[in-house]
């Protein structure tokens, strides 16, 4: 059993890093059990849409997904987009690779292994995967789409043969450029409208079934007006999954759990604290966690050491709110300097622009490119309010004035 010390500290402060302890998100879990569930019976389910601020945990559900369906036997490829534009290329690389583990590339026909070479650069041969590493070709093949459309239908009827699902996963979605959101969702489109029709022996009855593949895109707020600005219907033709804070039980469920891992258990003051300081934002729960874990040595994490704790972690927080004030416009500033000055309940662009001087027709764009492009606002209920995305970026306006 381990105990407290800052060798057994169990937060991980970062981004993209699978945390020890897999917190919350049980609802978003549970739907993604059941799409995969249904997908084996062969019912169709639409691609699930992650969404979220960043830090919030859109990697870290994805990873913990992945993990969770390998062991299950599920096929799984993953790719973040660069904004290079090679994620079809890794897309393709990595089915390679899982089809190979598998023992099925063998039976891919020869139009898909080529594929995967024009696509990827990787090489099967008649003895599997090729050892060298593959360096993906400089110009992509002309019908890009349908070369990992064919794929796609391929592998999903292997998986299907298998008694298993395909799953597609795409981190950092925002990244994908215009030509590539095109091929890349028609492409899933097209495989995922496949249909197997099959005759029931007794009653002579034809059931349909979706070939067993399964997509999860994942990427920042703006990103279903990124896919229709690229011509793609893909955002509307999705489930989406909005990402938020962590509610107060999954927190506390969460922090007992972190203590526990590291040997160690937070005093009810402290986890209140803790719970306060974070705001339920991932990333800032474990710079809070892993400072206020630092601050002391005793089984048991004391209120003062979590006033210690937050303190020391708040230069921090700190930076990570200027990071994500840096670039924007003077008239934008003002507007969130105005919006952190109100009390919550007030936040609307009407009283906002009062505070300014000015009409909230005048600043509607300002708030439109607050909301959508830097997501740093987002409507809060139908009464027209806004509220700030980021837990404690008021208090931070309100205390750093320019
Ligand atoms: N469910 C969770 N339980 C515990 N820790 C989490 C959870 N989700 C996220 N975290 C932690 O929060 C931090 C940020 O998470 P993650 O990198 O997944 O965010 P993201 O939404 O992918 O951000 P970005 O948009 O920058 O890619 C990581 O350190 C991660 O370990
Ligand atoms: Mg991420």
């Amino acid at each position: 059993m381990e105990s407290r010390s800052a060798a057994s500290n169990p937060f991980t402060p970062g981004f993209g890093n699978l945390p020890r302890v897999f917190a919350g998100r049980k609802g978003e879990f549970a739907d993604l059990r059941v799409m995969v569930d249904r997908l084996a019976a062969g019912i169709h389910e639409p691609p699930r849409l992650v969404t979220g601020d960043r830090g919030i945990g859109k990697t870290t559900l994805l990873l913990e997904f992945e993990t969770e369906q390998n062991e299950a036997g599920r096929w799984v490829v993953r790719g973040a987009a660069t904004p290079g534009g090679t994620v079809i290329a890794r897309l393709a690389a990595q089915l390679a690779e899982v089809l190979d583990r598998r023992g099925v590339a063998g039976r891919l026909s020869g139009a898909a292994l080529g594929g995967i070479r024009r696509l990827s650069g990787v090489e099967i041969g008649p003895r599997g995967l090729a050892a060298e590493s593959a360096t993906p070709p400089a110009t992509s093949p002309a019908d890009r789409a349908g070369e990992l459309a064919r794929l796609l239908i391929e592998a999903a009827h292997l998986a299907r043969e298998g008694g298993t699902v395909l799953l597609v996963l795409v981190d950092e979605a925002q990244n994908i450029d215009r030509a590539t959101v095109g091929d890349l969702f028609s492409a899933v489109q097209e495989a995922q409208t496949q249909v197997v029709i099959e005759v029931d022996r007794r009653s002579g009855a034809r059931l349909r079934h979706s070939l067993p593949i399964g997509v999860v895109v994942a990427g920042l707020p703006g990103l279903v007006a990124h896919l229709s600005a690229a011509g793609s219907t893909f955002g509307e033709r999705s489930k989406p999954v909005e990402l938020g804070v962590f509610d107060d039980a999954d927190l506390r469920e969460g922090l007992r759990a972190f203590a526990t891992a590291g040997g160690g258990v937070f005093d009810a003051d402290a986890l209140e604290l803790v719970m306060e300081a974070s705001g339920g934002y991932p990333y800032f729960l474990h710079v809070v966690g892993s400072h206020v874990w630092n601050a002391g040595t005793g089984s048991v994490v004391t209120r003062a050491d979590a006033e210690a704790g937050i303190a020391a972690a708040s230069a921090y927080l700190d930076a990570f709110y200027e990071e994500r004030l840096r670039g924007l416009g003077e008239r934008q500033r003002q507007y969130l300097d105005a919006a952190a000055r109100l009390d919550p309940a007030d936040r609307t662009p009407g009283r906002i622009a009062e505070q300014l001087g000015t009409s909230s027709r005048r600043l509607a764009s300002t708030w439109q490119s607050l909301v959508g492009r830097h997501g740093l606002l987002r409507s809060a209920g139908g009464d027209g309010r806004l509220a700030f995305e980021l837990p404690g970026l008021d208090a931070y306006l309100r205390r750093s004035p320019r």
